[in-house]
C-alpha cells in the first residue's frame, strides 16, 4: 500500500507521524525528538535552516528567523492579528501583491504558504529517512477555527513542499480519532486543545464502528501561548523601563532574548511555584554600560497576568456547548491537547468548568500527528472501516446589498456539503454580476473574512430580473469552498473568476512549487554529499591509524608488502578527491577505502 504520513503543522512545533502494521507511530527527527520546532531561518550565508537548527541560532539572528509563522498565514495585511504579530516579532512583515503577507528574509520576500513548505519539506525528509523511501502523500491538520483562506493557504504550502495533500483535517479532530481509535466505544467527548498559537474545542460523538461525529465546534486562532509569552514579556519590559528608563522593545536581539526566557519561565512555572529570569547583559544604558534583567516570578504572578486569556478558552468553550445542545453532564470524557494544557491553572479550569478530571491517555503533543497518520491510512485503505464527519467551523455566505452578510451554509453543517442559490440581474442588458463571498458570524459584511469575490460574466442581454442563474456553494471535505454557476435558461455553465484575496494566485503558486522542487534536489545532493565525505574521512582517519600496525605485522611477506602498497595508493586518491571536493570520485572511493579497512581491521584482530 502507498504510504501517507500525517502531518500536524503546529504554530510552535510540528509533528509527523505513519501508520505502521496497523498502529499510529510518531516518527523521531535526526536528533531523536519527536517534534521539531516550526522555525525557519535563512543565515548569512543564504542557506536555509528548519528546526531546531533554526532555534538555536534565533537569538544571534532574530531578524531572519521566523517563527509562529502559522499565525500569518492566510491572512490579510490590513488584520488586527498581522498588526499585532508585527509589533511583537523580531523578523519583518511587509504587504503582498494582493494584500497578503510577506516575510523579508536577508532581503528577500517570503509569502506564508513558502515558509509553511519549509517545515513541510523538513518533516517529510524526517519521514522519508525513517521510512527509507518517498514519501509524496500527507494529510495535514488546521486549528478547526481555520477559515477557508487559512484552509488554502496551507493546502498550498503543502504543493510547494512537494506533498500531494490528500486530506485537511482539524486537529481536535485528529486528536479525538487517535483517542479513540481501536476502541469499539460510544462516547461524547470534548477535545480542548490550546497550543503556541490557537485555541480550540470541539465537541464529538464517536459511535461503534469506528464513526466519529463533530457536533460543534469553535475556537480563536489568535489565542495561545505565544500570548501567554507577550504578557511576560510586558511585565518584564514594563518593569525593566520603571527601572531604567530603557524599552527594550527597541532593540531586536533583546526581544528575541525576552521572547526565549519567557517561554522558559512559563514552562518551568507548570511544575515549580517559582522561577528567576535572568539576562545578563541585555542591553547598554546610554552611559555604555552594560545592564542585566533579573527578576524572580512566580506561578501566582504568571496567573494573574494571564487570567482573562484561560477565562476566554472557557467562553468559547460555554458557547460550543451550548450549539452543541448539550449539558456539561452529557460529556464523558475531556481530552487535553496543546503544550499549554500542561500549565495547572488550565487544567483547573478545564476541569473545574466541565466538573470532570481530564483524561491523561493521550499526549498533548504527539497526538494530533497520530490522528492524522490514521486518517491518511483509513483514506487509502479500503478495508479500515472509519466514518469521519467534521462540520465547517464558520458560516459560509454572500454580501447582499447595504453590506449586511446573508448566510447560506450555517457554522456546524456535517461537511462535506453544498448550496445552491438563485441569483437574478438587477439591470437591463446587465453582462455580469459580482459576489463577494464571505465567512463569519458576523450580520455586517465588514467584519466577516472575505474569501473571494466572483464574477459571473458573459451574462445574455435580457430585461432585468430575466436572467437567472444558479450558484452552488460547496464545502469538501477539507473546509475548502468552491463555488460555481450555471445560467438556469441555457443549462449553460458560467464562467467563474476567482480574484485570490488573500492567498497566492495560480500563477505564483506553480512558480513557488517549481522554484522550491529545484531546492530540493539540491539540499538532497549536499546532505548525501555531506554524509560521503564523512564517511571516506572516518575511513581514513581508521587506516592511517592502524597503518603502523599492519605494516609491522606483514612486513616480512610479498603478500603482505603488495597489499599496503595497494592501501597506500587507495589512501592517496581518496585524500585527494577530498582535497578537490570532488563528490563522485569520493563516492568511488569509498568501497576500496571500506574495503582496506576491513582488511587491517582484521589483521590487527587475528595478531592481537
Ligand atoms: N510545561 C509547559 N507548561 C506550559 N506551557 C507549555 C509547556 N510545554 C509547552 N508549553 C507551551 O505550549 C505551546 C506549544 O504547544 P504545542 O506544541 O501544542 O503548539 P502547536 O501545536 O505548535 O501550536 P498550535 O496547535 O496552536 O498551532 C508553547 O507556547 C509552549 O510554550
Ligand atoms: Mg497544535
Amino acid at each position: 500500500m502507498e504510504r501517507v504520513i500525517g502531518i500536524d503543522l503546529g504554530t510552535t512545533n510540528s509533528c509527523v507521524a505513519v501508520v505502521e502494521n496497523g498502529a499510529p507511530v510518531v516518527i523521531p527527527n535526526r536528533g531523536g525528538y519527536k517534534t521539531t520546532p516550526s522555525m525557519v531561518a535563512i543565515t548569512e550565508a543564504g542557506k536555509k535552516l528548519v528546526g531546531h537548527i533554526a532555534k538555536r541560532q534565533a537569538i544571534t539572528n532574530a531578524e531572519n528567523t521566523v517563527f509562529a509563522a502559522k499565525r500569518l498565514i492566510g491572512r490579510k495585511f490590513s488584520s488586527p492579528q498581522v498588526k499585532n504579530a508585527i509589533a511583537t516579532s523580531a523578523y519583518k512583515i511587509v504587504e503582498g501583491p494582493h494584500g497578503d503577507v510577506r516575510i523579508m528574509l536577508r532581503g528577500k520576500s517570503f509569502s506564508c504558504p513558502e515558509i509553511g513548505a519549509m517545515i513541510l519539506q523538513e518533516m517529510k525528509l524526517i519521514a522519508e529517512d525513517y521510512l527509507g523511501g518517498k514519501v509524496e502523500k500527507a494529510v495535514i491538520t488546521v486549528p478547526a477555527y481555520f477559515n477557508d483562506n487559512q484552509r488554502q493557504a496551507t493546502k498550498d504550502a503543502g504543493s510547494i513542499a512537494g506533498l500531494d495533500v490528500i486530506r485537511i483535517i482539524n486537529e481536535p479532530t485528529a486528536a479525538a480519532l487517535a483517542y479513540g481509535f481501536g476502541k469499539d466505544m460510544e462516547k461524547t467527548i470534548a477535545v480542548y486543545d490550546l497550543g503556541g498559537g490557537t485555541f480550540d474545542i470541539s465537541i464529538l460523538e464517536i459511535g461503534a464502528h469506528g464513526v466519529f461525529r463533530v457536533v460543534s465546534t469553535n475556537g480563536d486562532t489568535f489565542l495561545g501561548g505565544e500570548d501567554f509569552d507577550a504578557r511576560v514579556i510586558d511585565w518584564l519590559v514594563d518593569g525593566f523601563k520603571s527601572e531604567h528608563g530603557i524599552d527594550l522593545r527597541q532593540d531586536r536581539m533583546a526581544l528575541q532574548r525576552l521572547k526565549d526566557a519567557a517561554e522558559k519561565a512559563k514552562c518551568e512555572l507548570s511544575s515549580t511555584r517559582e522561577t528567576e529570569i535572568n539576562l545578563p547583559f541585555i542591553i547598554s544604558s546610554g552611559r555604555n554600560e552594560a545592564l542585566h534583567l533579573q527578576r524572580v516570578i512566580s506561578r501566582e504572578t504568571l496567573e494573574s497576568l494571564c487570567q482573562d486569556l484561560i477565562d476566554r478558552t472557557i467562553d468559547i468553550c460555554q458557547q460550543t456547548l451550548e450549539d452543541a445542545q448539550l449539558g456539561k453532564e452529557d460529556i464523558e470524557d475531556v481530552v487535553l491537547v496543546g503544550g499549554m494544557t500542561r500549565m495547572p491553572r488550565i487544567q483547573e479550569a478545564v476541569s473545574g468548568f466541565l466538573g470532570r478530571e481530564a483524561n491523561r491517555g493521550v499526549h498533548p503533543d504527539e497526538v494530533v500527528a497520530l490522528g492524522a497518520a490514521i486518517q491518511g491510512h483509513a483514506l487509502l485503505d479500503n478495508k479500515t472501516e472509519m466514518v469521519l464527519l467534521d462540520v465547517t467551523p464558520h458560516t459560509l455566505g454572500i454580501l447582499t446589498h447595504g453590506g449586511t452578510f446573508r448566510g447560506l451554509i450555517p457554522q456546524n453543517t456535517t461537511v462535506p456539503t453544498s448550496r445552491g442559490e438563485i441569483f437574478t440581474t438587477s439591470r437591463d442588458d446587465q453582462t455580469a454580476v459580482k459576489i463577494l463571498v464571505m465567512q463569519g458570524e458576523h450580520e455586517k459584511g465588514d467584519q466577516n473574512e472575505l474569501l473571494g469575490e466572483f464574477v459571473l460574466t458573459g451574462l445574455r442581454k435580457a430585461p432585468k430580473g430575466q436572467v437567472e442563474i444558479e450558484v452552488t456553494f460547496e464545502i469538501n471535505a477539507d473546509g475548502i469552498v468552491s463555488v460555481s454557476a450555471k445560467d438556469l435558461e441555457t443549462g449553460k455553465e458560467q464562467q467563474i473568476q476567482v480574484t485570490a484575496s488573500s492567498g497566492l494566485t495560480q500563477q505564483e503558486l506553480k512558480q513557488m512549487i517549481d522554484a522550491a522542487k529545484d531546492e530540493m534536489l539540491d539540499r538532497r545532493t549536499s546532505e548525501d554529499e555531506e554524509a560521503a565525505k564523512q564517511e571516506a574521512q572516518r575511513l581514513i582517519a581508521e587506516i592511517e591509524r592502524l597503518f603502523p600496525q599492519v605494516e609491522q605485522i606483514v612486513v616480512s611477506s610479498d603478500f603482505g608488502r603488495d597489499a599496503t602498497e595497494k592501501a597506500r595508493g587507495i589512501l592517496q586518491k581518496a585524500k585527494a578527491a577530498m582535497q578537490r571536493g570532488d563528490v563522485q570520485e569520493i563516492k568511488d572511493q569509498i568501497e576500496a577505502l571500506g574495503r582496506t579497512a576491513r582488511m587491517f581491521r582484521g589483521v590487527v584482530q587475528k595478531t592481537s
